[in-house]
């Protein structure tokens, strides 16, 4: 009897597959990390081989480690890092470029230039902005750069997909080509109104259809995998932008609940029901899944670097061996400090959208040392987040509480510094993998394991709470020395 799920979690800088049993409750995991590489200033890249073998491993390993059969395995799960975009030959499956990922910069110029005549059309149909986050403008670059590649896209000998459909094109060798609604909604090529692919928005980025996967469900039937693969034709049955995923893992299915994501980047979002509320702040509308052809909204405010600071201290810095010292290391440095840390180490997100500023640390003195640099680290992360939170305000959404995960919330100091500087209060959940368990809960409903969406809010449980303990006057001094020093970064980013 097959009593058993398999989510499969593929992010930036690691792939994680977790196995549930039909209680949902995770028996066992193994992660694999992945390198990312970075060939020009700006550029981020990763090796799509080097992604599809950690699905592969990850998967095979769970199965031999837990002495699983395939046939006990009732169903994938799939989320993944969103927008990084894939181009690949139909007849081989071959890509043709690695992965441009979320995080690269390199069509910044070509994004700033649709600024002016298009945004507005752009934002209303697609709910994001002009910005090279997004997969159009990475296509577009691959089309224009990659010999033959335009007519080959035209006669249709290739497929677009971001991690997701590139995934289940191998899964299910060669298959199916389709993705489902809350990836396809970080492409900017789709219209989260009509939920399809909008042929004005192909002709401006000069995309065409022929390329593009089929837009289903965020739970359906997406085929099996290739017997071959894991002795069995294990079936695929939920796909979800690890954003969205987080989302629902986190319980927030009703309207005005929100989650805050802490893995290579910060990702807040809020759940807006059936409206797609367009922000007046500058942050983005998204799908947050649809099931039965109807989309559940969210808005979100989308950070570029968070735990990838922490990494940034320990790669590039060298002051920390490994990202749990962090928290050792800025113990005891209090919120008078006047180091400050803009991390625009890939540009600006939410609010601001610069994807041309560069990173910055002000307030230097003869005092600052290790320990000052990784709280002014950790701080920048507690601080944009409240960026992101004011700018829900001003759009007229009040958050209680915010529910954390993600990598950086094992750090407890953080936590404390994100009560502090946003005045929330935060809560963890006791599910830790909240991304895995968020699509593996639409698998389970998909198999009528779980009757409705709702009934996730009862598997929800709070392991730990952070409340403010700075007073709102402190939180407002350290927040305008924020404000001032973005504003002094904004105003000359060069
Ligand atoms: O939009 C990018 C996001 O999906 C990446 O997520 O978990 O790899 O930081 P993560």
């Amino acid at each position: 009897m097959p009593n058993y799920l398999i989510a499969l979690d593929q992010g930036t800088t690691s792939t994680r597959a977790i196995l549930y049993n039909r209680e949902l409750n995770p028996i066992a995991s193994i992660s694999e990390e992945l390198p990312l590489s970075y060939p020009q200033a700006g550029w981020v890249e990763q090796d799509p081989e080097a992604i599809w073998q950690s699905v592969l491993h990850c998967i095979q390993q769970l199965l031999q480690q837990n002495d699983m059969l395939p046939e006990q395995i009732a169903g994938l799960a799939l989320t993944n890092q969103r927008e990084t975009t894939l181009l690949w030959e139909k007849a081989s499956g071959k890509t043709l470029y690695p992965a441009i990922v979320w995080q690269d910069r390199r069509t910044a110029d070509e994004c700033l230039a649709l600024k002016q005549n298009d945004e507005a059309s752009i934002r209303a149909k697609t709910g994001l902005l002009a910005d090279p986050y997004f997969s159009a403008s990475k296509l577009q670059w691959l089309l224009e750069q990659l010999p033959e590649a335009r007519q080959r896209a035209e006669a249709g000998e290739l497929c677009f997909g971001t991690i997701d459909s590139f995934l289940l094109w191998r899964l299910t060798g060669g298959n199916v080509h389709a993705t489902e609604a809350s990836n396809a909604s970080r492409t900017l090529l789709f219209n989260i109104h009509q939920l399809q692919w909008d042929p004005e928005l192909l002709t401006l980025f000069q995309i065409p259809a022929a390329l593009l996967p089929e837009v289903r469900d965020s739970a359906t039937d997406f085929g099996h995998c290739s017997a071959g693969l894991f002795g069995h034709p294990i079936p695929i049955l939920s796909m979800l932008g690890d954003q969205q995923a987080a989302l629902l893992g986190q319980a927030c299915v009703k309207p005005g609940m929100l989650k805050s994501t802490y893995g290579t980047g910060c990702f807040a979002m809020v759940n807006t029901g059936d409206s797609p509320l367009q922000s007046q702040h500058q942050l983005l509308t998204t799908v947050a899944w649809r099931i039965q052809g109807k989309a559940t909204y969210a808005m979100e405010g989308s950070i570029f670097m968070a735990g990838a600071t922490v990494q940034w201290l320990r790669d590039k810095l060298g002051i920390i061996q490994q990202a749990s010292d962090s928290e050792t290391l800025a113990e005891g440095i209090d919120y008078q400090q006047t180091e400050l840390l803009i991390p625009a180490f890939t540009g600006l997100g939410a609010p601001h959208w610069q994807p041309k500023v560069q990173a910055a640390l002000f307030g230097l003195s003869r005092n600052s040392g290790k320990a000052e640099i990784c709280a002014a680290a950790l701080r920048s992360v507690a601080y944009q987040t409240q960026d992101l939170l004011l700018a829900m305000a001003q759009d007229g959404i009040s958050i209680a509480d915010i529910r954390v995960d993600g990598g950086m919330t094992v750090n407890h100091w953080f936590l404390q510094a994100l009560a502090d500087l946003t005045q929330h209060s935060i809560s963890q959940s006791k599910i830790s993998d909240a991304t895995a368990f968020g699509t593996a809960f639409l698998a389970a409903r998909q198999l009528g394991w779980v009757s409705t969406l709702d009934a996730i809010q009862s598997l929800w449980q709070r392991a730990a709470q952070f409340s403010p303990q700075l007073s709102p006057g402190q939180q407002s001094i350290c927040y305008q020395n924020w404000c001032s020093a973005m504003g002094r970064l904004l105003a000359d980013p060069s």
